[in-house]
Order: C-alpha cells, then structure tokens, then sequence
C-alpha cells in the first residue's frame, strides 16, 4: 500500500514535470513566435532599455505593457543573457508610479559611485528613464515628460526610484524623453543625450542627479519626416582614430515610412556634437528596425539593438500571445566609401553559440524553384543563409512555402538598390501598407557581391556588402518558406547554409 502510494506520487510528479516542460516548449513556439529573436513570453513590447553588460551578464530592459498586447501604461521589463544570444525573462524590474509611465532609457554602472547610491562597497547600476505623465499629456501640457532615476545594488536584479525624482525638469517641451547616458573620461563627466522633438539636447552631470545644458544639435540635419526619440552617442575606432556616432530614431520619416534609425558620424567634445557629413545614413533600411541603440560597458565592442517593428502597425501585427520582437544583437564598427564613413553591422559572432550545422552548395541552376530541404539536408528556420554572388546584375532570389507565399530579396542595378518584396509574404492584410517592396542603396560600388540572410519564422535581416546595407523586416507566412528559386542569369558561386537552434529550447 505504502509502495503504490509512493509510486503514484512519483508518478504525478513526473507528469507535473512534464506538463511544466511542455508548456514551456508551448509558450516559446507559438505560430510566428522569433525562434532566434528576444520576445517577452506574454503581452506588448517595444524599444529596448537600459542595455547594460555587467558581471558577465547582458542585461535587457525593454518597454513593456504586462496586461495587454497593445501599447499602455509602460513598465520597465527585463531579461539577461551570458551570451546575447539565450535570454531568461526576470521580473519586472520598473513599474509606473505617481510621476508617470516608465518610458524609455538606459543604465550605467557608476563605478566610482558618483551618485551615492553604492553601499557597503556595492557598485550601483544606475537607470536613467523618460517619466511620462499621462494625466499632464491628456491635459495638453508640454511638460509632461521629465527625466528620472533608479538604482540597483544586486547587479540589476532590483531596483528602487530616486526619491528625488524628476533629476531633470522638463523646460516647456512635449517631446523631451529617453536619455541615453554614457561616461565621459576626459573630463570625467556623464553625459545625457536626449531627444528633444526636433533635435538632441546634451547634457552633462557630475553625480547623475544635477544635469547641465550643454548644446543642441540636429534641428537642420538629417531627417526631419517625425519626431526625434532614442538617442544614442558613442565612438568607435577606425584605424586608430575615434570617430563618434550619434544614433537619432525617427517617427515617422523612415526610408520605407514609418519608424526608422539614422545615425550621423562626426566629432564630440564632451560638448558639442559636429557632423562630418551632410547626408543622412540609415542604421536599417528595412521597415522593421527601431529604437535601436547600443548597450554601455562592453568595452571597445558596441553592441546594436533594435525593436523588430514599425509604429505604422505595431499594434496590429497577427500574433496572439506576445506582440512583437527585438532584433538579432549586432556588432558594430565603420567603413569608409569614398569620403564618406558609414556604419557597418553585422551579427553579434556569439551567434555561433546557436549553430547547429552548416553546409555548402555551388553551382545551382538559375530559374528553377528548388527545395530547400533537399539541396540542405534537413532545411529549416531559424537559419543563416549566406550567398556568394556573380557578376552584379538585377537578381532576385525567391523564398517560398508550399501555400504560394514568398518573399523576394533582389537587387536592381539601375536603381542600384537591394530590396526586399514581402507584399505576398503570408498574412499582410492586418494594415493597409504592410504589403510593400522596400529598397535600400548600395553603398559600395567595390564590394564584392555578397549577402547574408538572417531567416526566422516572421522576420528577414538583410546584411548586404559585410553589413554596410542592412535592411530588417518581418512577415508572417502561414509556414516556413521551404523552397528557393534565383532569378535567371544569376550566377549563384555558392550558398552557405547555417542551421541555427532556436534560443528557447
Ligand atoms: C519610441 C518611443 C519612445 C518612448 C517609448 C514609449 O518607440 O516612442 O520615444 O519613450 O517609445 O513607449
């Protein structure tokens, strides 16, 4: 009697176990759930916070509605990594208060604990956020977004608000949100920079908690088809020299409508921004791509993010459970064509982590559909696709599923533009502009012809020319797309074809 009790207990406990694991499996692969792509488990996302590495540890905060798949009062969620590839959702670590929602911005660890926070020799992270007041903004008021404190003294795992907030008082602006705060060594200072409508505002603190008007930038420059939001300033290498890269996100204004990232290049002083160029450079040029910017203390490697989405339907994309996904982490670096520097990226290499196999294949006959799953054993998504091409000439190459639906990658070389065609991808009918072919230059006429295809179940992220045109869009296929054609005449040298696992097993 005794032993059957026991039996049984195991047994149940055992079935628990497994209805745990299978619910698990469930919530992570869902009809168009990102296989290789950071998605909370439930509810509305949208840019990504408070990047910041520390202790090993990559940590991820991002706007977030827990009780709905549409936009809302807005919290700080959170999810680390070890490797920017696996992510673990934590707890909510921001939750709205009396000053308003939690908006967007970042966090940095202040080593030398300029702002007090640190205790008992613990080093405060320090997240410095937009407070956006919903009450002032249906009031008409434009002062409603001020800039806030939190911090944390167990390596971002909690978080308690300044009891002095707001740090900074919003003068008279409606838009006048999302800080993005870095150190700057030579004089010792942080620097905020922050968007403010229709330019960026820098501001400079000693201790985080007193913030100084520094200069203004932007108001004639670049883009101007929306409002400025997402900053981000930080400087990279190219051959011994620094150069600084300011990041603006735009809505709308985009290349291909809608919301999108340009960044300008140029020289900063702990002062004042100055461009180096008159033309506007785009981060992604791909619909999908926004609120990108850079996580703080990875060294001399910058690390690039962005939400998988477009304000132009964010709320209406056909998922159930959660909405919307982060992009791939890409890693960062410049180029120069001409005289002009661009931004270059490609995916973080850590992506090697989520190999499963690779394979080749040259000489492929041009014109004809072939099935993916027989040219690779055993094809399917996520995967890494990456193409070595002939002479450049207009190609295409076709995806498609067993349903007839397909997205088209291609180039044409009067426009001397990549595309991406996904206005027969799958389900599009959820908004009216959706269904759209979106272009990106070619920036280098020396490169050679070389392209890479990140593929998951709703999103394609188009590396072109080692990165130089990246171009991010998501779909929404009723299966995955198993067969490929190339166009004609396209001299295909060789594919690679990189079978990844997905991040959630
Ligand atoms: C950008 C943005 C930010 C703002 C946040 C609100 O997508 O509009 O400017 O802080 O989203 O969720």
């Amino acid at each position: 009697m005794k032993r059957t009790k026991k039996w049984a207990l195991s047994f149940s406990f055992f079935l628990i176990l497994i209805s745990l694991n299978l619910k698990a499996q469930e919530i992570y692969h869902e009809q168009y759930r990102s296989q290789n792509h950071f998605s909370p488990k439930k509810h509305w996302t949208n840019d990504p916070n408070g990047m910041v590495y520390y202790k090993g540890i990559y940590h991820l905060f991002f706007q977030y509605y827990p009780d709905s798949t549409i936009w809302g009062p807005m919290h700080w969620g959170h999810a680390t990594s070890k490797d920017l590839v696996h992510w673990e959702e934590q707890p909510i670590a921001l939750y709205p208060d009396s000053l308003g929602y939690i908006f967007s911005g970042s966090a940095v660890v202040d080593y030398k604990n300029t702002s007090g926070f640190g205790k008992d020799g613990k080093v405060p992270l320090v997240a410095i956020f937009t407070h956006s007041d919903p009450k002032g903004a249906s009031a008409g008021r434009n002062d409603f977004q001020n800039q806030s404190l939190a911090y944390s003294l167990d390596e971002g795992k909690t978080w308690t608000k300044y009891a002095g907030n707001p740090v900074l008082k919003n003068p008279g602006i409606v838009d006048f949100r999302d800080p993005k705060v870095m150190w700057y060594e030579p004089q010792k200072k942080w620097v905020m920079t922050l968007a403010t409508k229709d330019r960026i505002t820098f501001y400079s603190s000693l201790d985080l908690k007193n913030w100084t008007k520094e200069t203004e930038f932007g108001k004639d420059k670049g883009a101007h088809g929306g409002v400025w939001e997402c900053p981000d300033l930080f400087s990279l290498d190219y051959h011994g020299k620094k150069i600084w890269v300011l990041v603006v996100n735009l809505n709308p204004g985009g290349p291909n409508k809608g919301s999108a990232t340009q960044y300008f290049t140029g020289h900063f002083d702990g002062h004042q921004f100055i461009s180096n160029s008159d033309k506007t450079k785009w981060m992604d040029y791909g619909a999908d791509e926004y609120a990108g910017i850079t996580w703080s203390n990875t060294g001399n490697r910058k690390i690039f993010l962005g939400w998988m989405s477009n304000w132009m339907y964010a709320n209406q994309v056909p998922s159930v459970v959660w909405r919307n996904a982060m992009t791939f982490p890409r890693e960062l670096k410049l180029e120069q064509v001409g005289n002009e520097m661009y931004v270059a990226s490609q995916p973080v290499k850590e992506i090697s982590g989520i190999v499963e196999n690779q394979s080749n294949k040259n000489k492929m006959d041009a014109g004809k559909p072939m099935d993916l799953s027989t040219m690779f054993e055993k094809f399917k998504v996520p995967s890494k696709l990456d193409f070595e091409l002939g002479k450049l000439e207009n190609f295409s190459i076709t995806l498609s599923n067993d349903e007839n639906e397909k997205l088209v990658i291609g180039f044409d070389k009067a426009a001397n533009q990549y595309y991406i065609d996904r206005t027969l991808s799958g389900k599009v009918d959820f908004q009216k502009g959706f269904a759209a072919v979106h272009t990106a230059p070619r920036l280098s006429p020396d490169k050679k012809l070389k392209i890479s295809i990140l593929l998951d179940v709703s999103s394609i992220e188009l590396f072109a020319d080692d990165g130089l045109t990246t171009m991010t869009d998501i779909v929404f296929p009723s299966k995955p797309y198993n067969h490929i054609e190339f166009s004609k005449g396209l001299k295909v040298k060789n594919i690679k074809y990189v079978a990844l696992k997905s991040i959630w097993l």
